[in-house]
C-alpha cells in the first residue's frame, strides 16, 4: 500500500525542492552575479572605439565601459555594432548598453535612459586644405557628409533642410572621409575627438580642420533601456567612482594626451 505513494512523495518533494531551489536563484544578488550584459559599440570609430589586430574592440569608449563594469561588479561582452543599428539594438534587446560616443538628446532621452556625461565633444569641420569654408553656413551651398543619425546629421539637416539632397550619409566617419578624399562631398562634419584623430594620423590626405564656435557643447552618455533604473543607478555609481579616483582622468590621458580638445 505505502509503496503506491511512493512516485508521488518524490514528486512533491522534488517540486519543493526545485521551487526552493528557483526562488534561491531569483534573487537578485545571484542572478546578477550570472548575468553577462550585452554592450555595443561602433567600432570605426578611433580612438574611442576600433578592432586591434585581434579583432577586440580598444580604445576610450571601451577602457571607460570596462572600468565602470568593473567597479559597478557586473560581466560584460562588447559587440561592435555600426551606429545606426545601435538604437534599435538596445529596443530590441539585441543590447543591454551602448557606449558609443553618444550624445545626450531630449529627443534620444525619449526612447533610451543616458547616464551621467562622461565626455565633453562637440562638431568640428573637415574640409581639403585649398577650401575657403571658414564655419558652418559656408557649408549651405556644399554637398556635406556625416555618418547617418548622429548628431552631425541632424546640423546638416537643420542647415540645408530636412530632405535636401546634399546631405550625404554614410554608415561610418572612415567611409564619409573617403568621399571627401574623392571629392564626393565638400566637407564632413563630425565630433571633434574622432575628426582630430582622422586628419592627424592621415597627414597625406591634406585635410583642414575648421571649428566654428557656434557648435553647441555635447555630453556624451553611457544608454540603457528605457526604464531599466537598476543598471542605470549601477553605472552612474561606477561611473562616479571612475572620476572620483583618477581611473577617467587616467584613460583620458592615454588616448587624448597629445590632442587639442
Ligand atoms: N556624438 C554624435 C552623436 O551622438 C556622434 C556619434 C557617432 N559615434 C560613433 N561611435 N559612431 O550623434
Amino acid at each position: 500500500m505505502k509503496q503506491r505513494y511512493l512516485p508521488a512523495l518524490i514528486l512533491a518533494c522534488s517540486f519543493i525542492a526545485f521551487t526552493a531551489c528557483s526562488k534561491k536563484d531569483a534573487t537578485p544578488a545571484a542572478a546578477e552575479s550570472r548575468v553577462e550584459y550585452v554592450v555595443g559599440a561602433d567600432g570605426a570609430y578611433a580612438p574611442f572605439a576600433s578592432e586591434n589586430e585581434q579583432k577586440e574592440l580598444v580604445g576610450f569608449d571601451i577602457d571607460i565601459m570596462k572600468a565602470v563594469a568593473d567597479k559597478a561588479g557586473i560581466k560584460i561582452k562588447i559587440i561592435n555594432t555600426p551606429f545606426d543599428g545601435l538604437f534599435n539594438a538596445l529596443t530590441q534587446g539585441d543590447r543591454d548598453i551602448l557606449i558609443s560616443t553618444i550624445t545626450i538628446t531630449d529627443q534620444r532621452r525619449q526612447t533610451m535612459d543616458f547616464s551621467e556625461p562622461y565626455f565633453v565633444a562637440n562638431q568640428l569641420i573637415v574640409v581639403p586644405q585649398d577650401s575657403k569654408v571658414a564655419k558652418f553656413e559656408d557649408l549651405k551651398p556644399m554637398k556635406i557628409g556625416v555618418q547617418s543619425a548622429t548628431t552631425a546629421d541632424e546640423a546638416a539637416q537643420n542647415l540645408v533642410g530636412k530632405n535636401s539632397p546634399s546631405v550625404k550619409r554614410f554608415e561610418s566617419m572612415p567611409l564619409a572621409f573617403q568621399e571627401l578624399e574623392g571629392g564626393g562631398v565638400d566637407a564632413v562634419v563630425g565630433d571633434n575627438g574622432v575628426v582630430t584623430n582622422y586628419v592627424k594620423n592621415n597627414p597625406t590626405k591634406n585635410f583642414h580642420i575648421v571649428s566654428d564656435p557656434a557648435f553647441p557643447k555635447e555630453y556624451y552618455g553611457i544608454a540603457v533601456k528605457k526604464g531599466n533604473q537598476a543598471l542605470l543607478t549601477k553605472l552612474n555609481q561606477a561611473l562616479a567612482q571612475i572620476k572620483a579616483d583618477g581611473t577617467e582622468d587616467r584613460i583620458y590621458a592615454h588616448y587624448f594626451a597629445d590632442q587639442k580638445q
